[in-house]
């Protein structure tokens, strides 16, 4: 059976979720913060170690004002009322993606949840927060070149693990990502990490995404055989 050491969600459709139901978009981000700890939960009681969760792209900065305040406004609701139940069940968060942009409050409680929470292990909650893979690549290959430039590495030392290495260091790559609400696109999310992962389509808006959908997503997931490229150990073919 295959392992699940990473799992990453793309967590979309709170607004059509709204919509659906004539209600404002903002109400869809409230139902998803909701959905954020039901499924964190989850995860923690099937034992796996590391969720990745797409929170804010660079791009939803084109989103009107108004929505962009109330989004941050929700994060830093559930980062606040959350603390009690991370730390209860031994959750660590962090958060990736640009730090400069994001209102400077909701950095520093950002920073404290992440003090606070350090030493918890059972599960490691990463929230990729104005994320842009793109742009996470691009930082990379200009620090490299910097290096170059300084003469403190030789260009043959860039390689495949020291990109990966700078990117998230000592995360693993996901080994499957779920998108809700029916979308079929990555969103600039994760393309380094994601070359050899599982990816899972559902059509659930995210705030109705609930335990019996995971479990249906991880055994899909279980019911599939992953080569990177080799043939099947167990039948030594490629089909
Ligand atoms: C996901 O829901 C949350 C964010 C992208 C911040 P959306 O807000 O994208 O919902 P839809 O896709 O418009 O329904
Ligand atoms: C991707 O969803 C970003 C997050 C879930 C945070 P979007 O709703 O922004 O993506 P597109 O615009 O449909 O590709
Ligand atoms: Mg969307």
């Amino acid at each position: 059976m295959n392992s699940v050491n990473h799992l990453a969600i793309i967590m979309d459709g709170n607004g059509r979720w709204a919509e659906q139901r004539g209600m404002p978009r903002w109400k869809g981000h409230e139902m998803g913060a909701r959905a954020v700890r039901r499924i964190s939960d989850a995860a923690c009681r099937r034992e796996i170690p590391i969720l990745t969760l797409f929170a804010f792209s660079s791009e939803n900065w084109k989103r009107p004002a108004r929505e962009i305040r109330i989004l941050f406004s929700l994060l830093q609701q559930y980062l606040q009322s959350e603390l009690a139940n991370l730390l209860k069940n031994d959750i660590r968060i962090s958060a990736f993606g640009r730090r400069d942009r994001i209102p400077k409050t909701i950095n520093e409680t950002l920073l404290n949840t992440e003090r606070a929470t350090q030493n918890c292990r059972r599960l490691h909650l990463r929230i990729a927060l104005d994320y842009g893979a793109r742009h996470e690549i691009a930082e990379i290959a200009r620090s490299l070149a910097q290096a170059v430039a300084e003469r403190k590495i030789h260009p043959d030392q860039i390689t495949e693990e020291t990109f990966s290495s700078r990117i998230s260091p000592a995360i693993p790559d996901p080994d499957l990502i779920i998108r809700t609400a029916g979308e079929q696109r990555l969103s600039n999310f994760l393309l380094w990490q994601s070359a050899y992962s599982e990816f899972y389509f559902c059509s659930k808006c995210w705030p109705d995404f609930d335990e019996s959908d995971l479990d249906e997503a991880l055994a899909d997931f279980h019911s599939r055989t992953r080569r990177f490229g080799a043939l099947d150990r167990a039948t030594g073919t490629s089909g």
